[in-house]
């Protein structure tokens, strides 16, 4: 195994997007940031160095982060951020994970410009369990802000209104030919014709949900979070922020030129979101080369409509583990966790920006994450420091949800504020049933956890029962995943081992929900041993 060392200078760059240019905070200038590549088993070092004049720290979303929690990333959890000037290494090793994750900022909005892939080859001597194929292409989803994502959030947060939504939706940070001054960037993927391309969709955008399709052709999943899938064949991907998709495409159709197209699923009747269509080329060379700006207008592909939940269950349900999986039992913790969106009351004195003069709140089990600032989660709990968090996060809501019912407690959607963490002992076997909510706004979130992939058993509409829904489950050969799409007035059921010590952030990717507190976290504790703890602190790690 290597170790592959990385510097990620964090910057303010100008850059030209929608006819203007725009200083952004980039890693190294670029945008997307630089894709890192590894093999599984191989260590990374990565100094990342803030120019910039926010404060920064660098997630690497979906890596275990066995017995290195410390380097995970997310501000105030697990380290106090990187202030302007300041530095910090993050270390860590790929241990079972093959595929497509990628890393983002874990700070206020910055990962709307602060992100990359990270693709895991399989180790030396080793190969794909599908055909090998002949090109490889990182193909990140993003959003693009014409004002400063780090603004759009303070002024919203101010307030506790709804922040604005993102002005083009993009893919390998370029809206596409249907935007104004954008398509001579458009990101074009030159292919031959008769191979088999590996293109790894990763959604980086902070708000917006994807389908995903090519004109003509056909993908066939093979791995979803850097976990294989049994192959399967679809025309239409869907891609929750945080989660990631790779795909084999045969270039099986006459030589031309075929748009990869992007395009919202937002669920939420009435509620704003950024309904523009971004594309890619997918470019056969065919030697019949056109003179610059006469070529044929590539083939569009159809895309599900905004709202078409059906289309997002036909591809959830396709997903499986490659093989038999040895599912975790017996459950030793039986988590139920509502996932949803609340009001709190405006401040006496105060004018605010939400419904009827409310503010916008998130929780689960109604409670709402607030980040501590003076240490973090992870410091606190390996250094003994109280009055940082408490541990009595409740394992079922204060009353059950139920779809059916006229009114809804108050105890369901009027959050409490509070820094509440549920402890895990080391090894335990964890199942939480996540409960979407449609008290105010039916949505589908994709529920994020750090330092662990699960088994998605089950997934549903209305209330789970367990009764009835325990009978679904697939223990079998669920996918494996670090981020579930909780579907639209529906519920997901998934299943984990706690064997990583730390605290672990729990969160919905969608960035204006974990903005609003959609989350919590896990302290898992050490179990015996050395190999069951967690390794100590790095030298520099960032003091709050
Ligand atoms: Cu991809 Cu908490 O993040």
């Amino acid at each position: 195994a290597d170790v592959h060392y990385h510097n990620f200078v964090v910057q303010e760059t100008p850059v030209k997007r929608l006819c203007k240019t725009h200083k952004v905070i980039t890693v190294n200038g670029q945008l997307p940031g630089p894709t890192i590549e590894v093999r599984e088993g191989d260590t990374l070092e990565i100094d990342v160095v803030n120019r910039a004049r926010y404060n920064v720290t660098i997630h690497w979303h979906g890596v275990r982060q066995w017995r290195t929690a410390w380097a995970d990333g997310p501000e105030f959890v697990t380290q106090c951020p990187i202030r302007p000037g300041g530095s910090y290494k993050y270390r860590f090793t790929i241990e079972g994970q093959v595929g497509t994750l990628w890393w983002h900022a874990h700070s206020s909005w910055l990962r709307a410009t602060v992100y990359g892939a990270l693709i895991i080859h399989p180790k030396e001597n080793s190969s794909y369990p599908f055909t090998n194929p002949q090109r490889e292409v990182p193909i990140l989803l993003g959003e693009w802000w014409n004002a400063n994502p780090i603004k759009v959030v303070r002024a919203a947060t101010r307030t506790g209104a709804a922040p604005n939504i993102s002005d083009a939706l993009t893919i390998n940070g370029q809206p596409g030919d249907f935007f104004n001054c954008s398509s001579e960037d458009t990101t074009t993927i030159p292919v031959k014709a008769g191979e088999t391309n590996l293109l790894r969709f990763i959604n980086a955008a902070l708000n917006t949900e994807m389908f995903v399709a090519i004109a003509n052709h056909k993908m066939t999943v093979v791995g979803v979070d850097a976990s294989y899938t049994k192959p399967f064949t679809t025309s239409v991907l869907l891609l929750g922020p945080g989660q990631t998709t790779d795909v084999l495409v045969t270039t099986d159709q006459p030589a031309a030129s075929y748009y990869i197209a992007a395009r919202a699923y937002a669920s939420t009747q009435g509620a704003p979101f950024d309904n523009t269509t971004t594309t890619a080329i997918l470019e056969y060379d065919c030697g019949c080369s056109s003179p610059p700006g006469q070529a044929a207008q590539p083939f569009l592909p159809t895309l599900p409509a905004y709202n078409d939940t059906g289309a997002v269950t036909a591809f959830t349900t396709g997903l499986r583990s490659l093989s038999a999986v040895k599912i975790p039992e017996p459950v030793d913790e039986n988590l139920f966790f509502t996932v949803g969106l609340g009001l709190f009351d405006c401040p006496k004195g105060k004018r605010c920006g939400g419904p009827n003069g409310t503010r916008f709140g998130a929780s689960m089990n109604n409670i709402s994450f607030v980040l501590p600032s003076s240490f973090s989660l992870l410091q606190a709990h390996q250094q003994g420091i109280s009055g940082v968090f408490t541990t009595d996060f409740p394992a079922v809501p204060p009353v059950q949800f139920d779809y059916t019912a006229k009114n809804i407690s108050r105890a369901l959607w009027q959050p409490i504020a509070a820094t509440k963490l549920y402890k895990l002992k080391f090894g335990s076997v964890v199942q939480v049933v996540l409960q979407g909510t449609n008290i105010f706004g039916a949505e589908h979130h994709p529920i994020h956890i750090h330092g662990y992939d699960f088994y998605i058993l089950a997934e549903g509409f209305g209330n789970f029962n367990a009764k009835k829904d325990t009978a679904k489950f697939n223990l079998v050969d669920p996918p494996r995943r670090n981020t579930v799409g909780v579907p639209v007035n529906g519920w997901a059921v998934i299943r984990f081992v706690a064997n990583n010590p730390g605290v672990w952030l729990v969160h919905c990717h969608l960035e204006v929900h974990i903005t609003w507190g959609l989350a919590m976290a896990f302290l898992v504790e050490n179990g015996l041993g050395e190999l069951q703890s967690l390794e100590p602190p790095p030298a520099d790690l960032p003091v709050c």
